[in-house]
């Protein structure tokens, strides 16, 4: 398979993606891997046993010194004690402003190196190497890195761009299905928010995607990361249009805290807050049932959960709302959901709260 590259245009900070097979072994010879004195591979306990000693190998031929340091795996532990563990290796290490942090893993490990490359020394050279899909398709591209606090989902951060991302289609081979389905779950909402085209190619090809058929792993993972891109492209920092990548992360990111991160992968509660949103939407009279049946259906398809899960027995709704105002788009406790007007075009806008509990009661289980 011929690798293929899609540019991230941000002037100074531009960087490629690139996305093939057999990726990871050849990354020390890489063209545009950062110089530096040493480099240190960031990873979990599930994907440090599977790929870190192909990627340390690798980068001993570009820097001398490669230290690895192992985290826990998980979504309960994207945090201050785990972000801890990155900078006393680095101090122990004497890592100085030349060290390169590699992330091998998925959006977990990726924005917490992210995050740890911003804030050493005031900002370090970082590589993201995602081996999950969703990290191939959504987190490792576009510079946002952040950690949990137990009142929000990815509450602390900062916009801080890698200079290079490899996705190496090949490590998606040991991917978990329901991994795999999550991050089939970034990818659909491409689609509503801004190709249509490639919602009828999912449709097409959701069969293929599942039983992780390479070239349709290609063509989404490139589809995927050229949306991004061109929205990125024009505003890195979400001053606006950036937000329409959230859609059904409003709704999503309530059920990942509601129910205790790690219970509900983040892909799922994305899937399921696409079709609240889809469902809000139409209550609005910007889609027609049709739109939000299609949606659903495809959900379905991709074996993730279209119901929101109760997350509070006495008050669900009042629950969700509660933390939805948390989100980072809400404006003075108003809360701004990503709908969608027309299939394809996504705009940022409040809704009444009496009309935002009846989708919640509608869609929850
Ligand atoms: P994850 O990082 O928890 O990875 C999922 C699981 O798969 C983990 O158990 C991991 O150890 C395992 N894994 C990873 N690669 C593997 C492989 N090749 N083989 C076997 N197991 C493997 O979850 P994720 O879905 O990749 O990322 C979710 C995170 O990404 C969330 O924290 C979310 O907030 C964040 N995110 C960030 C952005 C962004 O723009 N920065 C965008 C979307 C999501
Ligand atoms: N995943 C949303 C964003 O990168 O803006």
């Amino acid at each position: 398979m011929v690798p293929v590259s899609v540019e991230i245009p941000l002037q100074e900070r531009s960087y490629f993606i690139d996305i093939g097979s057999q990726l990871l072994d050849a990354l020390g010879a890489h063209p545009a891997l950062p110089k530096g004195t040493s480099a240190l591979i960031v990873s979990n306990e599930t994907v440090a046993p599977l790929y870190a000693d192909r990627l340390l190998a690798a980068l001993k031929h570009k820097y001398g010194i490669v230290h690895i340091v192992v985290l826990p795996d998980g979504e309960e532990h994207k945090n201050w004690q785990t972000l801890q563990k990155i900078f006393d290796v680095l101090l122990e290490n004497g890592a100085d402003r030349k060290t390169v942090l590699f992330a091998l893993g998925g959006g977990v490990i990726g924005d917490m190196t992210g995050f740890a490359a911003a804030s050493y020394m005031r900002g370090v050279p970082f590589v993201q190497v995602p081996t999950t899909l969703l990290a191939q398709v959504d987190s490792s591209v576009g510079g946002k890195t952040a950690i949990n606090h137990p009142l929000g989902k990815n509450m602390i951060g900062a916009f801080y761009q890698p200079q290079l991302v490899v996705c190496d289609l090949d490590t998606l081979d040991t991917l978990p299905q329901r991994e795999l389905a999550a991050g089939i779950g970034e990818i659909i909402k491409y689609g509503p928010i801004y190709d249509m085209e490639f919602f009828s190619w999912l449709e097409t090809n959701m069969d293929a995607l599942l039983r992780r058929d390479r070239a349709a792993l290609a063509h989404a993972v490139k589809r995927s990361c050229e949306i991004k891109a061109w929205v990125v492209g024009q505003d890195e920092r979400e001053a606006g249009l950036r937000a329409i990548l959230n859609f059904g992360h409003t709704f999503g990111h309530a059920i990942e805290a509601g129910m205790g991160y790690g219970t509900w992968l983040h892909g799922e509660g994305v899937a399921a807050g696409m079709v609240m949103a889809g469902e809000l939407s139409r209550r609005l009279g910007m889609v027609d049932a049709a739109f939000v049946e299609r949606l659903r259906a495809l959900i379905v398809r991709a074996g993730l959960p279209v119901r929101g899960p109760r997350i509070d027995e006495a008050d669900n709704a009042g629950r969700y709302l509660q933390l939805m105002r948390v989100d980072k788009k809400s404006e003075a406790g108003e809360i701004r959901f990503v709908l969608i007007d027309g299939p394809g075009k996504a705009v940022v806008k409040p809704a009444p709260d009496a009309l935002v509990r009846e989708v919640i009661d509608a869609c929850c289980a």
